[in-house]
């Protein structure tokens, strides 16, 4: 039996007919209408009807980048995007009269990396998603951990700086706005405007303001400040891991998200940063830190995979 498992982006919906060992059988993209978060039900059950055309379709399975209801049925916040008490599960079943379970998407894609990706073999596991935000996942024991309400393993919204960053969450200092993607942006924008003779090659690079891509390929060509941004994001990531791990004790993280496709000018450091601030270090065992295996589909394949057990 088939399922659909579709992922809510900032920019794109990307939408899959996956089958029960986590293979997407056929995909299709849509751009999210991100200015009108009241539409984008219309444009997941039109991708959904596209995909389903002369199959037999047994449920879908919806990502969204924000907190989700224990019922699986309303984003009720979503700190990045305009959501709030959107009746998102209900929307879309009408439209389309299929079984639909809306999932968070971090926990969508640790679902994925769990039973088909970078988590096979480890019963214990906390799941990282590295992009706009932070999202988070854990998996022990082969089951999804959701608390009471739905809303568990937003870890991204840890407070790791008293009176720091504010977030779209409304608080101040979370772990989202010192170890994402935007994160990663703002830090070398304060680096240049405080010492923009560290940034030569990246003022070469970018035009008026500075970008995501910017930075990273500054990075690799050594600029120094695209550099430090980088270090900074992997000790704040390593240390957000360490906490996690005083509470968690899993065996293995598994980072992802769009950053993680810069892993190589930052994940030693973070391995490294982990292993010093580990509290306990010395008298245990030093969890796996794993770059996740299934890219940009692990949100849409666990979203697809968690419809059919629902
Ligand atoms: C949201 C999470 C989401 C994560 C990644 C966070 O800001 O609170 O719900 O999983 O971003 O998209
Ligand atoms: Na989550
Ligand atoms: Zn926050």
């Amino acid at each position: 039996m088939l399922t659909i498992g579709v992922d809510i982006g900032g920019t794109k919906v990307a939408a899959g007919v996956v089958d029960e060992n986590g293979a997407i059988v056929e995909n299709a993209l849509r751009p999210t209408p991100a200015d009108r978060p009241d539409l984008v039900a219309e444009t997941v059950a039109d991708v959904v009807k596209e995909l389903s055309r002369g199959k037999d379709i047994e449920a879908v399975g919806v990502g969204a980048a924000g907190f989700v209801d224990e019922t699986r049925s309303i984003v009720r916040f979503a700190p990045n995007l305009a959501w709030r008490e959107e009746p998102l599960q209900k929307k879309i079943t009408e439209l389309i009269g299929l079984p639909v379970v809306v999932e968070n998407d971090a926990n969508a894609m640790a679902w994925a990396e769990a039973r088909f990706g970078a988590g096979r073999g480890e019963s214990h596991l906390v799941c990282v998603t590295v992009g706009t935000g932070i999202g988070g996942g854990i998996v022990i024991d082969g089951h999804l951990y959701r608390g009471r309400w739905g809303m568990g393993a937003e870890l991204g919204h840890m407070q790791v700086v008293p009176e720091g960053r504010l977030c779209g969450c409304g608080n101040l200092g979370c772990w989202e706005q010192y170890a994402s993607g935007n994160a990663l942006v703002r830090e070398t924008r304060e680096i240049v405007a405080n010492q923009p003779e560290r940034a030569t090659t990246l003022l070469g690079l970018a035009g008026e303001t500075i970008e995501g891509e910017e930075v990273t390929e500054a990075a690799r060509q050594g600029d120094e400040a695209a550099l430090a941004a980088f270090a900074s994001m992997a000790d704040w990531l390593a240390q957000g891991m360490a906490d996690l791990a005083a509470i968690l004790d899993p065996g293995r993280f598994i980072v992802g998200g769009g950053v993680s496709r810069a892993a190589d000018l930052f994940i030693d450091r973070t391995r490294e940063t982990f292993a010093r601030v580990l509290t306990g270090r010395g008298h245990r065992p030093v969890a796996d830190i794993r770059l996740a295996e299934l890219g940009a589909s692990a949100g849409l394949v666990g979203a697809a995979d968690l419809a059919r057990r629902r």
